[in-house]
């Protein structure tokens, strides 16, 4: 299908959060702490205050008052240290941006700066043991002997990747217009991935009851896990709105995003790897070191795919976590899994190489009967269906493996395989259906960030009602709908589509007019198994053997990711993600400012992402998965898997053209040469 929403969007009918209007609106725009870690001796508002339309200053000098246990980010102004550079430290209110913005410029914060540490290291004396990682996870796991079976092997690797800071670069910056009705009521047009859990966050925040919330994002331009919480320019707004006693909108800059909408670990990577001489693991080690804020843990699950990916005998797997002057990581495009697997599946080629072995031959060897770590059977495995089948597609078969001995011209080529993950989960939810004019309308509180969200549910509905989806409207993006969980962690669909089966299966059952559904007990009583997507990514490469540039030629994902809902949506996932895979391999990086803290990059000038130009061939396809056991519709999730494999794919491609391994990404012309 065709983005139910599509004609909308093109002709500028969509409204994104701060296009909505707002009678009598003020804007608000915000100061930011010059210094990586300060204590705030004191802000002085009177200039700022006398400037032209200017309502009101909030700062730590009058702290708004916020709920109880507000935290992080979100506990704007309440105290007087500073926890890294870009924080949010006072705001001006007024008439217009313009008049807001020149008055920010007027707030004079007055600091005592301390010394600041923003440099992740992994001999850092700060690294500890988290309790858990995200979002669930034991911070470490071992089984068998990784020392032994590195000692016994025909083969090891001690290899050590290095990923940078990376931002989510929405296409919509982060945009709040808050406003209270008389008696004490929020709403706010709010860019989020999911409306209900923002409305929670955003009452926890201000210490209201949910109730009293309203939180409405009917269009949303992107996330990629940056709108998965509430950020500080929801809490501001509403903060703002409530001191000045008008509607106000806040629209963060680019570069204010940055600073504080989150943004992806840096990692550093040790794998550790043996194998005998028929190339069966014996052991693998995978640890991790990455860093949190001062003010949140945040430990992202980097080494959890190891815990999925092959069968050995000895696997130890950890992670360590160090608080440094540094906003918070956040959720970023298959957190976790995305860097995680960079390392594993480059890993992987390395073992390949260091063996004499191919490397999809190597994978399928080392192919498990269950979850290595945890020993539960896979609802469905199809790793290896996939790197078949990509292989045929790609023509693997015909590849000479030794590395930097194809030329043509200027250029250097050669091709590279890698395997992705990512877990099938579900949340519970809630939906009803209705009879309405002639139609259906189906009602969730779901989020369509850009992915295709309400079509699928629109098919998905009328697959459940037996009509045709011209005739279904879905309403979502408002927190007054049905309750439902998030755009995030490749699970809206399979939680908000087993909600929606529901509901319209209550109606055609019921009386034929209503149906209502809540998943909760469904998904609590799931079978315990192992439920994870599978994917093999294939690039060909080619790089100036002069300047070290690399371009992409070939890019084929392949998937088994259960039953595919619509092909056009599934694509457009499916590319995307590998794309953004692309950026991570050769282009993302944020550089931490070691020197003032922050970011020195702050803009999409500098921060490069790739763009239609740098995408050639790319292809992605999947393989019949019938999983039955998942949810109503047989689907996993699909928006995040297409990322995952995709850097370590175009990186094994730059080994084969090249003979450089580069294990720190970006893979930049100057690391090449
Ligand atoms: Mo995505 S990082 O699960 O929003």
């Amino acid at each position: 299908m065709n983005r139910v929403e599509g004609h909308d969007k093109v002709t500028g009918r969509a409204l994104y959060s701060a296009e909505y209007p707002a009678e009598g609106v003020a804007y608000c725009y915000p100061v930011q702490s010059e210094f990586a870690r300060a204590r705030i001796t004191g802000v002085d508002a009177s200039a700022a205050l006398a400037m032209p339309g200017v309502l009101a200053v909030l700062s730590s000098e009058d702290p708004p008052e916020l709920g109880e246990d507000v935290t992080g980010e979100l506990a704007l102004f309440q105290h007087r240290e500073v926890a890294y550079r870009g924080q949010l430290v006072a705001a001006v209110v007024a008439d217009t941006y313009e008049n807001a913005r020149a008055a920010a410029r007027a707030v004079v914060v007055s600091y005592e700066p301390e010394p600041h540490d923003v440099r992740l290291r992994d001999d850092h004396p700060g690294l500890y043991k988290p309790d858990k990682v995200n979002p669930d996870y034991p911070a470490d796991t071992e089984k068998g002997d990784v020392a032994a079976g590195l000692a016994e092997a025909a083969a090891t690797i001690d290899v050590t990747y290095t990923t940078p800071v990376m931002h989510n670069n929405p296409m919509e910056p982060h945009a709040s217009v808050a406003m209270w009705s008389g008696d004490g009521e929020l709403t706010v047009h709010d860019s989020t991935q999911g409306a209900s859990a923002d409305r929670d966050m955003i009452a926890q925040a201000l210490g209201v009851p949910p109730e009293r919330v309203r939180v409405v994002a009917r269009h949303v331009g992107g996330g990629f896990g940056s709108k998965g919480t509430a950020r500080p320019n929801s809490v501001l707004a509403a903060v703002a709105a409530r001191a000045v006693g008008r509607p106000v909108k806040v629209a963060l800059t680019r570069r204010q995003m940055y600073d504080v909408t989150g943004y992806r670990t840096p990692t550093i990577q040790r794998v550790r790897a043996g194998v005998d001489a028929a190339g069966r693991l014996l052991a693998l080690e995978h640890e991790v070191a990455e860093q949190s804020s001062t003010l949140v843990e945040f430990a992202e699950q980097t080494a959890t795919p190891a815990r999925v990916m092959y069968a050995t005998p000895a696997l130890r797997t950890a992670h360590r976590l160090v608080r440094l002057d540094v906003a918070t990581p956040s959720w970023m495009r298959a957190p976790g899994e995305c860097p995680g697997m960079y390392a594993l599946e480059s890993a992987m080629d390395e073992l390949a190489v260091a063996a004499g072995l191919d490397p999809i031959e190597l994978r399928v060897t080392n192919e498990p009967d269950a979850e290595p770590e945890s020993g539960m059977p896979f609802s469905s495995r199809n790793l290896v269906a996939c790197l078949r089948e990509g292989a045929r597609r790609f023509g693997w078969d015909e590849r000479d493996p030794s590395p930097g001995i194809r030329r043509q011209g200027r250029w250097l080529i050669g091709t590279g395989v890698a395997a992705s993950t990512y877990p099938a989960r579900r949340r519970p939810s809630q939906a009803s259906a209705a009879v309405e004019d002639g139609g259906y309308v189906v009602k969730i509180a779901a989020a369509d960030i850009g992915t295709g969200a309400r079509t699928a549910l629109t098919r998905i509905a009328a697959d459940a009602l037996g009509a045709d989806p011209a005739v279904v409207r879905v309403e979502l993006g408002d927190s007054d709908l049905p309750y439902a969980p998030l755009a995030g962690g490749s699970m809206g669909t399979a939680s908000w589509g087993s909600a929606v089966t529901m509901a319209c299966e209550d109606l055609v059952r019921g009386d034929g007019k209503q149906g209502f559904a809540d998943t909760t007990e469904a998904v609590g009583a799931a079978a315990k198994l192992a439920t994870h997507a599978f994917g093999a990514q294939f690039a060909e490469v080619r790089v100036d053997a002069d300047t070290g540039e690399v371009r992409i030629s070939r890019m084929l994902g392949v998937f088994a990711a259960g039953r595919i809902i619509d092909e056009t949506l599934a694509r457009s996932q499916f590319i995307g993600g590998m794309t953004m895979g692309i950026g991570m391999a050769l282009m993302e990086e944020t550089i931490t400012d070691l020197e003032f803290g922050g970011f020195v990059n702050h803009d999409l000038a500098q921060y490069h992402v790739p763009v239609n130009a740098d995408i050639e061939r790319i292809e992605a396809v999947w393989i019949d998965e019938d999983d039955d056991r998942l949810n109503p519709m047989g689907a996993k999730g699909i928006g995040e898997i297409g990322i995952v494999g995709t850097a370590a794919a175009v990186a094994n491609a730059v080994y084969h053209a090249t003979g450089r391994r580069v294990r720190d990404l970006p893979i930049t012309p100057a690391k090449l040469i």
